[in-house]
């Protein structure tokens, strides 16, 4: 149950107006209160105590409130009664939506022969969560991955391919499909070719032209070029399915990046000219993305470049057109560094003048970045910049460090779980926006605001549950509660009012303080109020186990939305 939801309706509904509630976290007054009397009693003609002594009356009428009372200038405290928060407080279920969205999250992202950065550990946690969250909240959740697998990146990789290569079949115009090639290309090596051809178009004006020519005659369908591309391109969407499970994100409903898009440039293209919305811009075709109110520059949006090849921009365009023709989405949420901020603002502009979707449905996460300690964005030990791998690696390391000077012996498996629960906790409890240091020790921290400390909360209470597995216990109407069983039941049912608001406010970590709130409140529990210890009579024994059962439900719901994994032991 939804708490704070219920006892609000309910107390409007009895006042006959809607009161401001509030849930302070020091529950030692009050559950909940409320200025209400102070806020109506002007209008009412009465004084703000004369006015809450006539409101408590009321609200003790309800069944749920055990007492309310007025303090200071007029506050009313509201606390609940112990009987309907022992019937009421149940794990939560997958939420009904009376308001279902559709809603496209663009997330991932990868890019094809390019090893994932870091910056990808984040629109993967963070969208994936997203993705969880909003499927939870019962709406109708798609995620895209809109893969980098026709830009400017495959006219370089041939490019460098071809340099090295020349003898190779593929870059003939006359290519024959059907011919088989001996050759075959190393995933590792693969990744090098990206960032060397790129340096080298920097300096070197004929390979740059080189790589743009091939670009632009790959994306007109030659077939030696999209064969070698072919090659590449499976070994790069192997690495990724490796990663998408390397990080427990669930697998994405469509894999479909800017090579698909571009199906669909030719209809975007039609409804651009019908509208006038294209015009030559030094030999490239440019849509103008001004408005009369900007005052930052705003550079028109590149549709085609000077050699007439498709750029990001007109793939995301056209992603757009596709995605309103696929899922019809009410919004469409992207996830990417702050970075692209001016590309997506363009973007939605684009969309909007072009009618194909409304500016006010897009949105546009941008995250921050990863830092070291230097406040510098994060680099290996070598001094290279950090790619995912080695973030998870560090993680790694650090919980088998950790482990060995506990003495305690966990498998690999075991051990790549806490590892990764460390470093996505860490990520979602960090406001999306912000940049973040990133510091493998402190996350894989057994105890404070840690992953690993939310999971071994949950294994505490597995392994409680296993002990008395299959055993039935008679949870009785009515159960005396103390202090810390209340506490944490009322932590209990304010499940789903947090999942809902960090879904609102687009907080990730509103999710990750909730579950490390519950977790403490858990421990707090486990040492006070002992279950299988001889002297505890068998209606204590029963209600604790309930409460063990529904505060293990609770947590792992909220480890599930953040896409950890409970590990057998820890
Ligand atoms: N592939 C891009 C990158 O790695 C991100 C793409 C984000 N999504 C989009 N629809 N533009 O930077």
């Amino acid at each position: 149950m939804n708490l704070y939801k219920y006892v609000s309706e309910k107390i409007n509904e009895k006042l006959g107006f809607n009161v401001n509630l509030e849930s302070p976290r020091n529950r030692e007054f009050g559950d909940f209160a409320t200025n209400a009397a102070m806020v109506m009693a002007k209008s009412a003609g009465k004084k703000p105590r004369e006015l809450a002594t006539e409101l408590v009356e009321k609200l003790r009428e309800l069944d749920f409130v055990a007492d309310a009372s007025v303090a200071g200038p007029g506050f009313i405290n509201i606390k609940i009664n112990d009987d309907f928060i022992w019937q009421n407080a149940t794990a939560p279920k997958q939420m009904e939506n009376t308001a279902p969205q559709i809603i496209d999250l663009d997330y991932g992202a990868y890019n094809v022969a390019k090893s994932l950065h870091i910056g990808h550990l984040r629109t993967s946690i963070v969208g994936d969560t997203f993705n969880r969250v909003a499927k939870f909240l019962g709406n109708t959740a798609y995620s895209w991955n809109h893969i980098g697998d026709w830009g400017k990146p495959m006219g370089l990789i041939i490019a460098w391919i071809e340099r090295h290569n020349p003898d190779l079949p593929y870059f003939s115009d006359n290519f024959d499909p059907n011919a088989p090639v001996d050759y075959e290309i190393d995933e590792k090596e693969l990744n090098t070719y990206y960032p060397a051809a790129s340096a080298l178009a920097k300096q070197d004006d004929a390979f740059q032209a080189r790589a743009q020519e091939i670009k632009a005659k790959f994306q007109d369908g030659h077939p030696g070029y999209f064969a070698l591309y072919e090659k590449f391109l499976a070994i790069s969407l192997d690495a990724m399915n490796n990663t998408v499970k390397r990080l427990n994100i669930l697998p994405f409903d469509y894999d479909l990046g800017e090579r698909n898009a571009a199906k669909y440039l030719d209809d975007v293209e039609e409804i651009l000219r019908d509208k006038n919305m294209i015009y030559e811009s030094d030999g490239a075709l440019v849509i103008n993305v001004k408005r009369d109110d900007d005052n930052a520059p705003m550079p028109p949006y590149m549709w085609r470049d000077s050699r007439g090849a498709d750029t990001y921009d007109s793939t995301d365009l056209a992603a757009v057109y596709c995605r309103k023709k696929t899922d019809n989405p009410d919004k469409i949420i992207y996830f990417t560094d702050l970075r692209q901020s001016l590309h997506f603002e363009q973007l939605f502009r684009a969309a909007d003048m072009s009618g194909i979707f409304p500016y006010d449905k897009f949105e546009h996460i941008g995250y921050g970045t990863i830092n070291g300690s230097d406040g510098k964005p994060f680099k290996t030990r070598d001094g290279n910049a950090a790619g995912l791998d080695d973030i998870l690696d560090m993680a790694n390391d650090a919980v088998r460090e950790r482990v060995a000077e506990s003495g305690k012996e966990l498998d690999d498996e075991t051990i790549q779980s806490i590892a990764l629960a460390a470093v996505k906790f860490n990520d979602l409890l960090h406001d999306v926006r912000s940049d973040y240091v990133f510091d493998p020790s402190a996350i894989t921290s057994f105890e404070g605001r840690t992953g690993p400390y939310i999971l071994y909360t949950a294994v505490r209470l597995n392994s409680i549950l296993n002990k008395v597995q299959g055993a039935e216990f008679d949870v009785q109407k009515e159960y005396k509660l103390n202090a810390d069983e209340r506490n944490l039941l009322i932590q209990i049912m304010d499940f789903e009012r947090t999942i809902l608001s960090a879904f609102e406010n687009r907080a990730t970590d509103m999710i990750a303080n909730y579950a490390y709130d519950l977790a403490q409140l858990i421990n707090t529990f486990y040492h006070n109020c002992p279950i299988m210890r001889d002297d505890i009579d068998d209606e204590t024994r029963a209600g604790r186990l309930h409460i063990v059962r529904v505060a293990r439900d609770t947590l792992a719901r909220a480890i599930d939305l953040m896409g950890l994994q409970i590990p057998s032991e820890m």
